[in-house]
């Protein structure tokens, strides 16, 4: 049984994600695939198709944030990628670069600001000034997609911040220049890393999921040995720490010779400009390798 739409912002990239992997699947006549939405009439439908694995793809809140994981844990059904304390750690973007930092993985400095009635502007410019400097990167605590993220000068500060407001709280990050990389782990497996050259100001929505923005995918990644392992062990550390199973991407800034980890994603898309799957093709592992690769690793629940 196959999860996806959901309610997150990320919903229509999970339906895209979803056709891809059922269109995968029938290919090959063993799979008997139910599609679902995770709405009020899908635990009836759960439990009446019997599946012995759930595939979950979902993506953003309510899908790869521990939520859906736990009403599944209850189900006692065996379901892919990871569970319900990694998910629900790797999608809070603060708690995750805390455990980053406490384990010194480089992540970019960062303040968490709370929206109130009576915010000093002056005093929150000047603190950006000393500990981060302009421009910095404004961003929801736990969106995907690049939905709500800012990158901001000084100028423009203010009002981009309140365009946020509806998050209540948000980080605001230094922004990091440099390179984009980002690196795949498939259960004990380092899968490699994929570089993006996006001709918009910064890898967003539509540089993400648009053909037409035409972000420029590069791999084999011109980068020296020592960082290509380099990158990826410290994408399997995070993997790790966070406890995942099955796929995470891990999503870094390289400049001048290091890597900041952004994030660690634990239900990265599967779309035809997927990241992950393209870096499994570079490695000679197909789509429906990939996918049965990642059920495999699902939980032990029967
Ligand atoms: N600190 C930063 N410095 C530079 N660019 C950033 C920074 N944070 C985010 N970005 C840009 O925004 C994109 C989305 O940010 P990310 O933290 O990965 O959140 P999301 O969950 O939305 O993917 C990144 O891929 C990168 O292009
Ligand atoms: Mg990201």
């Amino acid at each position: 049984m196959i999860l996806a739409g959901g309610y997150s912002n990320e919903r229509e990239i999970s339906l895209i994600t979803a056709n891809s992997v059922i269109k995968e699947l029938k290919k090959y006549k063993k799979y008997n695939v139910l599609m679902s939405e995770p709405d009020g009439n899908f635990i009836k439908k759960m439990r009446k198709f019997n599946p012995n694995l759930v595939l979950n793809l979902l993506h953003g809140r309510y899908g790869e944030d521990g939520y859906i994981q736990s009403i599944l844990e209850s189900e006692k059904v065996r379901y892919t990628h990871s569970g319900v304390l990694s998910s629900s750690i790797a999608i809070d973007k603060e708690i995750s670069k805390k455990i980053f930092i406490k384990n010194g993985i480089l992540t970019p400095p960062y303040l968490k600001f709370s929206y109130k009635k009576n915010t000093n502007f002056a005093d929150l410019k000047n603190k950006i000034n000393k500990r981060l400097k302009f421009p910095v990167v404004l961003k929801p605590l736990n969106e995907g997609s690049s939905v709500g993220v800012y990158i901001t000068s000084k100028n423009k500060f203010i009002s981009n911040l309140h365009k946020l407001e509806k998050f209540k709280e948000i980080l605001i990050e230094k922004y990091i220049p440099g390179r984009e990389i980002q690196a795949a782990i498939l259960g004990k497996k380092k899968l490699g890393i994929i570089e993006l050259k996006p001709k918009r100001k910064f890898y967003d929505y539509k540089a993400k999921y648009d053909a037409s923005a035409k972000t420029k995918h590069i791999i084999p990644v011109d980068i020296s040995i020592k960082n290509f392992h380099r990158v990826n062990s410290i994408a399997m550390k995070a993997h790790k720490l966070l406890r995942c199973r099955g796929v995470s991407r891990s999503d870094f800034r390289f400049y001048k010779n290091k890597f900041y980890l952004l994030e660690l994603n634990t239900q990265p898309g599967m779309t035809s400009l997927s990241l992950v799957p393209e870096i499994a093709r570079h490695q000679n592992i197909s789509f429906i390798e990939l996918i049965e690769e990642i059920m495999k690793d699902a939980s032990i629940n029967k």
